[in-house]
C-alpha cells in the first residue's frame, strides 16, 4: 500500500496534465485525453488522469485477460511489458504509459492463431491450475528469458519471484519457461 500511494504522490496531477500538453489547472477528476498504443493499435481514451494501466486496459479497452489480483503491487497479475520492460500495471498510470508500446496477453498470438511458444510452453508443462495468475505469469515470463534472467533454475525463481501463484504451480512455471527459452532463444 505505501508503494501505491508513493507512486501516485510522485507523479503529480497538474503535471502528468501538463506533460499531456492540456490544462494544468484540471480539477483532479475531469476527463483527460490519453493515448495508448496496445498491441500495436494506437487507441484514444478520455480518462481521470488517476486511472491506471489496468484499469485502463480492463474498464475501458475491455482487454480483461490482464488481472487484477491485489491492485497494489503486491501480487504480478496485472503484469504487462511497457516499452518492452515488465511492469506492473495496477502501479502505473496510463498518462505516464503514453508513447511507449504497451504489450498484453492478448497481443501475444500470431494473427492465424499461432500461440507464443511462451503460451504453448505453459500448457504443455502444466504451468497453470486456476490460470489467475497466468497471463501476468506470461508476460513476466517473456521478459525473464529477453533480459538473460532464465538460465538456470535458481535464476528463474530469483527473477519471477514477484509473480505469485495460490496454485503453487511454480515447478511447472519453471519446466515452462525452460522449454520456451529454447525456442526463443532459436
Ligand atoms: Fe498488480 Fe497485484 S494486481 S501487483
Ligand atoms: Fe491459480 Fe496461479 S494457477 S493462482
Amino acid at each position: 500500500m505505501i508503494a501505491s500511494c508513493a507512486a501516485f504522490a510522485t507523479v503529480g496531477v497538474p503535471a502528468l496534465a501538463a506533460a499531456a500538453g492540456e490544462d494544468p489547472q484540471r480539477a483532479p477528476g475531469d476527463p483527460m485525453r490519453v493515448t495508448l498504443n496496445v498491441n500495436g493499435t494506437s487507441q484514444d481514451l478520455s480518462l481521470d488522469v488517476r486511472v491506471t494501466v489496468l484499469d485502463a486496459l480492463r474498464e475501458h479497452l475491455h482487454l480483461t485477460g490482464t488481472k487484477k489480483g491485489c491492485d497494489q503491487g503486491q501480487c504480478g497479475a496485472c503484469t504487462v511489458l511497457i516499452g518492452g520492460q515488465r511492469v506492473l500495471s495496477c502501479l502505473t498510470l496510463a498518462a505516464a504509459a503514453q508513447g511507449k508500446p504497451i504489450d498484453t496477453i492478448e497481443g501475444l498470438a500470431g494473427a492465424s492463431g499461432t500461440l507464443h511458444p511462451m503460451q504453448q510452453a505453459f500448457i504443455d508443462q502444466d504451468g497453470f491450475q486456476c490460470g489467475y495468475c497466468t497471463p501476468g505469469q506470461i508476460m513476466s515470463a517473456i521478459a525473464c528469458v529477453r533480459e538473460g534472467h532464465a538460465t538456470t533454475d535458481a535464476d528463474i525463481q530469483e527473477y519471477m519471484s514477484g509473480n505469485l501463484c495460490r496454485c503453487a504451480a511454480y515447478p511447472n512455471i519453471v519446466a515452462a519457461i525452460k522449454q520456451a527459452r529454447e525456442l526463443m532463444h532459436g
